[in-house]
C-alpha cells in the first residue's frame, strides 16, 4: 500500500479516492472552456498531437477511447466502430451530443458510451484493435490496474496509444512544472476569470506524474511488448505506444 498522505493523495502509481473525486469535480468544471483553454495553452499544438495519435488507427477498426472527456479527440475518429468510456456522466453527456451530430452527418453508426473507470472496464476480453487515452492516463486512480484492464480488452496484436502531458525524465519534468505553474495558470485564469480555476488540479496531477521510463516499466510488467515513449513536438506532450502480443 502506498502512503500518499505527504502529497495530498498523489503519486506516479495513482491517486487516492478522495483526491480523485475532487479531481473529477474539477475536470467537470473545465467543460465549458475545455477546448479553448487547451488550444491556447498548447499554442494550437493540441490539434497536431491528436492527429498524430489518430494516425495509429485505420477505418474499419474497433476503437476504444478511455477517458473521452467532452469528445475533443473522439469527434475526428472517422469510419471506425467507436466506444467512448469515461467515469463522468457529465462528460459523456457532452461527448454524446457532439458525436451523435457529427457521426450522423458523416452517415456513420453511432458510437457506444460507457460510464466507467479504466480500472474496471465493463467490456469483454479481446475486443478492440486500438485503445486510445488522451490526457486521461494521468488521472487514473491506479495506473497499473488501468493498464491491465486495457490489455485485457485489446485483441491479441492490438495497440494502446497514450498521449499525455510530457515528462520524459525528471529534468524535463522541472520545465513542465514551470510551464504548468506559470503559462497554463495565466491562460486558465484569464479565460475563466476565476483565480480558483480547475487547471490548478491539472497542474497537481502533472507534479506527481511519472516519467517515460517509469510507465514503460509498468506497461512491460502488465505484458505489453514493443513499448515505446517519445515527446511530441514541441515537447509538451508524451506519446506512449504498446502492443498486446499476438
Ligand atoms: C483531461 S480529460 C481528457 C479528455 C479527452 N480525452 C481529450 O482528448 O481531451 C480527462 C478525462 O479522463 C477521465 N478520467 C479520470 N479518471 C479516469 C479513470 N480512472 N478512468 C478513465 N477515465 C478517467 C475524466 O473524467 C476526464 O473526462
Amino acid at each position: 500500500m502506498t502512503d500518499r498522505s505527504a502529497t495530498g493523495g498523489f503519486d506516479p502509481s495513482g491517486i487516492d479516492e478522495e483526491a480523485w473525486t475532487e479531481l473529477e469535480r474539477q475536470l467537470e468544471a473545465t467543460i465549458p472552456v475545455y477546448d479553448k483553454v487547451n488550444k491556447i495553452m498548447t499554442l494550437g499544438f493540441d490539434k497536431g498531437m491528436r492527429k498524430h495519435v489518430r494516425s495509429h488507427a485505420e477505418p474499419g477498426m474497433k476503437v476504444l477511447e478511455v477517458g473521452c472527456g467532452p469528445g475533443s479527440f473522439a469527434v475526428d475518429i472517422v469510419g471506425m466502430d467507436l466506444t467512448c468510456l469515461d467515469p463522468s456522466a457529465e462528460m459523456l453527456k457532452v461527448c454524446k451530443k457532439r458525436l451523435d451530430k457529427v457521426r450522423s452527418e458523416r452517415g456513420e453508426s453511432q458510437a457506444s458510451y460507457v460510464e466507467a473507470i479504466a480500472e474496471e472496464i465493463p467490456l469483454p476480453d479481446n475486443t478492440f484493435d486500438r485503445v486510445f487515452c488522451l490526457f486521461s492516463f494521468r488521472d487514473f486512480k491506479d495506473k497499473k490496474k488501468g493498464l491491465e484492464e486495457i490489455f485485457r480488452v485489446l485483441k491479441p496484436g492490438g495497440q494502446l496509444v497514450i498521449c499525455d502531458a510530457g515528462k520524459a525524465n525528471w529534468l524535463h519534468g522541472l520545465f513542465g512544472r514551470l510551464y504548468m505553474a506559470t503559462f497554463v495558470q495565466w491562460v486558465a485564469r484569464i479565460v475563466t476569470k476565476d483565480p480558483n480555476h480547475p487547471w490548478k488540479w491539472l497542474a497537481r496531477t502533472y507534479t506527481h506524474y511519472g516519467t517515460h521510463s517509469y510507465y514503460k516499466g509498468v506497461m512491460k510488467e502488465v505484458g505489453f511488448k514493443d513499448v515505446k515513449a517519445r515527446l511530441l513536438f514541441p515537447g509538451m506532450s508524451s506519446r506512449f505506444k504498446a502492443n498486446k502480443p499476438e
